[in-house]
């Protein structure tokens, strides 16, 4: 499991699919290949928007854990103490919080390894990496947004590409290093040439037909040379 966190690998992002089919749009792309997926937890008042909770994840859990997957929530709300226990017991993998909603970020990444997943912080745009010097060894997982959080299908913030390539300087090397936020065919190369490894895709994976065929375009540009 923890081998899928450190591999190149595009996790799409359910923001983006059908909701009323959303059994249906995982099970496409588990069968194209996908064995990350990534879960958009807001809660309207961290970021504008609101979505959805620990129940979608207990449901998803069997599809994704069955498939040999992990779940990746990432966490848009404040105070994600509260709701670390949560999404674990529901069956997230990986854990991800926001270093803006965090008084005590280190108290919370130990709390989220205490509860046996994989810890995140996930990082603004407006947010430098230098922010992570005194947790840096204990995140597994950082996620360099490439947006805003709130929202799917958003335009890739450019000044990411350096952003990522001040995080894998700064970072361990066991640390995995995601991007989230308007990944494309066109960026995705570029992004792992920076030194992402897990590239998060809402709309570019589940907003058009043929989700499976999308989602393999798509991590077969992740894998080409720049
Ligand atoms: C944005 C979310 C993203 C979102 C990405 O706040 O964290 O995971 O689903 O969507 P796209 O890939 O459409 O930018
Ligand atoms: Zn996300």
């Amino acid at each position: 499991m923890p081998d899928l966190l450190h591999a190149v690998n595009v996790a799409p992002s359910i923001l983006s699919a059908d909701f009323a089919h959303l059994g249906d749009d995982v099970e496409a792309v588990l069968n194209a290949g996908a064995r990350v997926i990534h879960v958009d937890v807001m809660d309207g008042r961290f970021v504008p928007n609101i979505t959805i909770g620990p129940l979608v994840v207990a449901a998803l859990k069997p599809l994704v854990h069955g498939a040999g997957g992990l779940l990746d929530v990432h966490l848009m709300i404040e105070r994600p103490e509260r709701y670390v226990e949560a999404f674990a017991v529901a069956g997230a993998d990986v854990v991800v919080v926001h270093q803006e909603a965090c008084t005590h970020l280190h108290r919370v990444l130990a709390q989220i390894r205490e509860a046996g997943v994989a810890a995140g912080v996930a990082l603004n745009p407006a947010t430098p990496v230098e922010t992570l010097a005194e947790v840096r060894t204990l995140c597994d997982l950082v996620v360099v947004m490439s947006v805003n959080p709130g929202f799917g299908g958003q335009s890739f913030i450019e000044t990411s590409i350096a952003k990522i390539e001040r995080a894998r300087a700064f970072l361990p090397d066991t640390v995995a290093i995601e991007v989230d936020g308007g990944v494309d065919v066109h960026n995705a190369a570029t992004l792992v040439a920076a030194g992402a490894n897990l590239l998060v895709a809402g709309s570019s994976v589940f907003g058009g037909r043929d989700i499976g065929g999308r989602f393999a375009e798509l991590a077969q540009a992740a894998t080409e040379a720049v």
